[in-house]
């Protein structure tokens, strides 16, 4: 495995809430913000090489030279239904952000991907597009939305999960050249019905309350 592709959010505070996030006690609003807060700081450094320009702006006190961020637009693309869990810390640290949706559901004997649902802005394919999907578990769902994408025309892809399974990171390393990973963690691998372990269980239902 290529593993340059790979970035793990080592940081304390990141891995303390991570902690808090798999607890099974932690209520279901806790959760809603903790993963919120989780992909805030996974954009953080998702975004670390995006472009900056030159330019001169006029503080209360004289004239300066400063930076802004002048490279592609960003459009981020959760995948129905946990992804929406990310969309907020997300648009907090990108407000320009355009917002693309892909439903996929894992077929719950085969564990494959099944596509219900797609809507992107028009100019997706000029966007630096982030994937956003809290768990990253065999890879199908998120090698068949990178695959959507690379369809569409879409050139930098970056992928964020907030944990991930070995098997999940080789599919998609595998499954496309170019995508890079940004995951908390890297956990043990799959249950037999290809559950995350430890993991955290279904992120879906511990960000809405179904189970
Ligand atoms: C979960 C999760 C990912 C997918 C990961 O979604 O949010 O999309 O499974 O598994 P994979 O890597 O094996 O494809 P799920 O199918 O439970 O749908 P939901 O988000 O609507 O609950
Ligand atoms: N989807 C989840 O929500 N959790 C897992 O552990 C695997 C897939």
């Amino acid at each position: 495995m290529d593993m340059s592709r790979v970035s793990i959010i080592d940081h304390p505070m990141v891995q303390h809430k991570l902690t808090i996030l798999r607890d099974k006690n932690t209520s279901s609003k806790q959760f809603r913000e903790l993963v919120k807060e989780l992909a805030l700081f996974e954009g953080y450094e998702a975004t670390k090489d995006f472009e900056l320009s030159e330019t001169e702006i006029e503080t209360p006190m004289e004239k300066t030279k400063a930076y802004e961020i002048s490279g592609k637009k960003v459009a981020l693309v959760p995948i129905l239904r946990a992804g929406l869990g990310m969309v907020e810390g997300l648009l907090e640290l990108v407000p320009v952000a355009r917002v693309g949706h892909i439903g996929m559901y894992r077929d719950p004997d085969t564990h494959e991907p099944v596509e219900y649902y797609a809507k992107f802005p028009q100019d997706i394919e000029s966007r630096i597009v982030l994937i956003l999907d809290p768990m990253l578990a065999t890879g199908g769902s998120a090698s068949a939305a990178i695959k959507y994408m690379r369809d569409l025309g879409v050139k930098d892809i970056k992928l964020l999960v907030i944990l991930a399974a070995p098997e999940g990171i080789q599919e998609v390393l595998e499954s496309d050249p170019d995508v890079q990973i940004f995951t908390c963690a890297i956990d043990k691998g799959l249950d037999e019905h290809a559950y995350i372990v430890p993991g955290l269980g279904d992120a879906g239902d511990r960000i809405f309350g179904t189970k």
